[in-house]
């Protein structure tokens, strides 16, 4: 519809147009009417008591107003107009017929002016509801992203504009609408332009609204993903895990696959969230994956990523090996052995054990251990006695675990060396061989009067002390598997072949007196002590040392010692050790000289104390190639510090002070000899050019050179 277009002819002009006939060109002021109406065609005369008059189409009088005469309507607007004093023309019941051009002329009463208007009128019929539809077939089922056009029918009406709502609101200015006369274009459609739509058409009188076209418009799916929380391993039975399927699209709607196969029903799987969340509690060995989400909505379908877990895997295929075959045997503290366990499985953790329970951090067991592949090894160096019975190796993680176990083959040796004895039993000897702790059991002869006898561990032969026994040999001989131990006893009385019965123990008052009987080795014997002079009289040993006693006696199966303590010069005498073994019995004299120290005052303390001059002598001794006046000097000094030191080397107390290359005599237990020492000062001479050359400096050859002079008599 082309708008109405408005002349306003100037005043001037009217007699023109009024007396031009036949000229159909729109003028005058326009004024618009609809059918049934009213319209108001307004004047304002400024004269007092005009003549009006209104004419239609400038022939048909519509009414009129003479002076002093009331206006009244003319023929058939009789009825359905009105004429007002000011000019203005109202008409009622308007039809179409009322289109057409209306003009007014009024003059007052001298006629001295005149006042012409004109007006074009339009009557409209009434407008009916357009009619809003859509290109599309199902306007409830559109897709976003494609093109719609809407029509807003108004048929054929004089309709000067169209409106397009969507609920309500003006749609036209959307970003993506095109509207243009009765058509609205949607450039393309989206998710968002979903809505009640209507459309209005208007003319410059009236409107009228359309039917409401609902308008449903869905996104396709699009982008569908699938993750999960999980992170690191999943361990079977024991972690939870959610799913989350996400997608883009309208009405998404989500199915779950697993392992290509729809997801089974199971307590485990549990939907929520519209079905977009998947939790997994707990997660299974069969959950691995991978697992697909497919999105849809009534557009399409679209599947998401495959998602697979890693799941931590049961330990198994335990081994366990060693480097030393089941069969061959290992020897206890001699032998090392080697094992390795290894496991298939997630974050396998190995422990080891022996006998179920866990070993020790004893330095021997070694354990080191890898995490990929997972192993542990162990390595028992050297293998121990208590390292007999099953070692086992267990492999575990968070779910499971499994265990192997190796035993060894474990033989040990029999403890110290084999051992002769023979003790009495009434009137017979048992004579016994003893090799025991072996593992296995060595093998043990016993050997007396040409007759051999083989047992395990040990050996008991029993003989009667009437035949004649004495003199004879114990020979015992032990085999545990190539290791061999012997040992032979003389069947005699007791002998001590050191020992002299006229030798003199000199001892210093104050001091203790030790007294030592060392036997041959044999048969093991008891000792007796007794005094024989002055005073006769067996001598005790003091159940405890606490009490305060004279004698205290030490003894072994084969040595005994007594000793005087506090001596003084009245212990001086003859005493008398007894040993007996079941061959018989032995008596030992030990002859004492207890001496007054420092001409018989037993009060005055003994030197503790090297002088200054036997410390320079030392050093003089130690450098080798002094001038001669050195060593004479150290000679003179010698000899007076000779007697005072004598006396405290012969205390028993001071035993530690002895010089070092005393002999010694095994027998007696390392304690150095010194009854019969001469010189209890010795030195180390080294004697060149001379084949005799000797560690005892008790006889130095004056005509020889003496390079070197080591004396080690004091400590303190
Ligand atoms: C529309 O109206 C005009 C004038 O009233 C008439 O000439 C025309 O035939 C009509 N057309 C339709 C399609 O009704
Ligand atoms: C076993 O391994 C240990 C440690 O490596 C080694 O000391 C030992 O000699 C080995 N034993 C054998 C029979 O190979
Ligand atoms: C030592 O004296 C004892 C007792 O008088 C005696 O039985 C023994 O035969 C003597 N020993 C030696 C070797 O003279």
């Amino acid at each position: 519809m082309k708008k109405l277009t408005t002349v306003c002819l100037m005043i001037p002009s009217v007699f023109l147009l009024i007396h031009s006939s036949g000229v159909s060109a729109q003028v005058g002021i326009e004024a618009n009417g609809v059918y049934g109406g009213s319209v108001s065609l307004n004047e304002s005369i400024p004269f007092t008591n005009p003549s009006i008059s209104w004419s239609f189409n400038q022939t048909v009088v519509v009414a009129v107003r003479a002076v002093d005469r009331e206006p009244e309507c003319v023929g058939t607007y009789k009825g359905r107009c009105t004429l007002l004093i000011n000019g203005t023309l109202i008409l009622d019941s308007l039809t179409n017929t009322d289109d057409g051009i209306y003009t007014m002329t009024a003059q007052p009463p001298d006629l001295t002016a005149i006042r012409t208007s004109t007006y074009q009128l339009k009557v409209y019929p009434p407008l009916s509801a357009p009619v809003l539809s859509s290109n599309s077939t199902n306007n409830n089922k559109l897709v976003s992203g494609t093109y719609v056009s809407l029509h807003c029918d108004g048929g054929n009406q004089s309709i000067t504009r169209y409106i397009f709502f969507r609920d309500g609101k003006d749609v036209c200015s959307g970003r993506n609408v095109a509207c243009s006369d009765s058509y609205l274009h949607f450039q393309p459609i989206t998710v968002s332009d979903s809505g009640n739509y209507t459309c209005v058409i208007q003319n410059p009188v009236t409107s009228n609204t359309s039917n409401t076209l609902q308008l449903a418009v869905s996104a396709p799916v699009s982008d569908v993903r699938l993750t999960s929380n999980a992170s690191g391993y999943l361990w079977p039975g024991i972690n939870s895990t959610s799913l989350t399927c996400s997608a883009l699209g309208t009405d998404v709607s989500y199915t779950w696959s697993l392992k290509g196969v729809p997801l089974p029903q199971n307590l485990r799987y549990q939907l929520t969230q519209g079905n977009s969340v998947l939790t997994i509690s707990p997660v299974s060995d069969n959950d691995d994956g991978p697992f697909t989400c497919t999105a849809s909505n009534w557009i399409n379908n679209m599947p998401s990523n495959n998602l697979t877990f890693n799941l931590a895997a049961n330990v198994s295929n335990v081994s366990l090996t060693s480097n030393s075959s089941g069969e061959s045997r290992i020897w206890a503290e001699e032998d090392s052995v080697y094992l390795h366990c290894s496991a298939d499985g997630t974050e396998v953790h190995f422990s080891w054990a022996l006998n179920g329970k866990p070993l020790s951090n004893d330095p021997h067991y070694h354990i080191t251990t890898s995490v990929s592949p997972p192993s542990s090894d162990l390595t028992i160096s050297p293998i121990s006695k208590n390292d007999t019975g099953s070692f086992t190796c267990e492999a575990s993680n968070l779910i499971s675990k499994e265990n192997k176990s190796v035993t060894f083959n474990l033989g040990w040796r029999p403890e110290g060396n084999i051992s002769c004895s023979a003790e009495a039993s009434g009137t017979d000897v048992n004579l016994m061989c003893s090799w025991l702790g072996g593992n296995p059991a060595a093998n043990v002869s016993l050997i007396f009067n040409n007759q051999t006898m083989t047992e395990h561990n040990n050996v008991t032969r029993s003989v009667s002390t009437s035949s004649s026994i004495q003199g004879s040999n114990l020979t015992c001989q032990g085999d545990q598997l190539g290791k061999t131990s012997q040992c032979t006893v003389e069947l005699e009385r007791p002998k001590a072949p050191g020992h002299d019965n006229n030798s003199v123990t000199k001892g210093i008052a104050g001091h203790t007196v030790v007294l030592t009987l060392t036997l041959k080795e044999g048969l093991p014997c008891v000792f007796n002590w007794a005094r024989l002079t002055p005073n006769p009289g067996p001598i005790q040993n003091p159940s405890a040392r606490a009490t305060i006693t004279k004698y205290d006696i030490i003894s072994t199966s084969l040595s005994s010692s007594l000793h005087i303590l506090d001596a003084t010069v009245n212990d001086s005498g003859k005493y008398e050790c007894t040993a007996k073994n079941i061959i018989g019995a032995e008596n030992f004299i030990f002859n004492v000289n207890v001496t007054a120290q420092g001409g018989g005052n037993d009060e005055s303390p003994k030197p503790k104390t090297l002088g200054g001059g036997a410390i320079a002598g030392i050093v003089i001794g130690v450098l080798a190639g002094i001038a001669l006046i050195g060593i004479l000097a150290f000679f003179l000094v010698r000899k007076n510090k000779r007697s005072k030191e004598r006396e405290r080397i012969n205390e028993p107390g001071d035993q530690l002070d002895l010089p070092v290359y005393s002999t010694v005599n095994k027998q007696n237990g390392g304690a150095a000899e010194n009854q019969n020492a001469q010189d209890d000062v010795k030195y180390a001479v080294i004697n060149f050019a001379k084949n005799n050359s000797s560690a005892k400096a008790s006889n130095p050859a004056p005509e020889e050179t003496e390079y070197s002079t080591v004396k080690t008599s004091a400590k303190r």
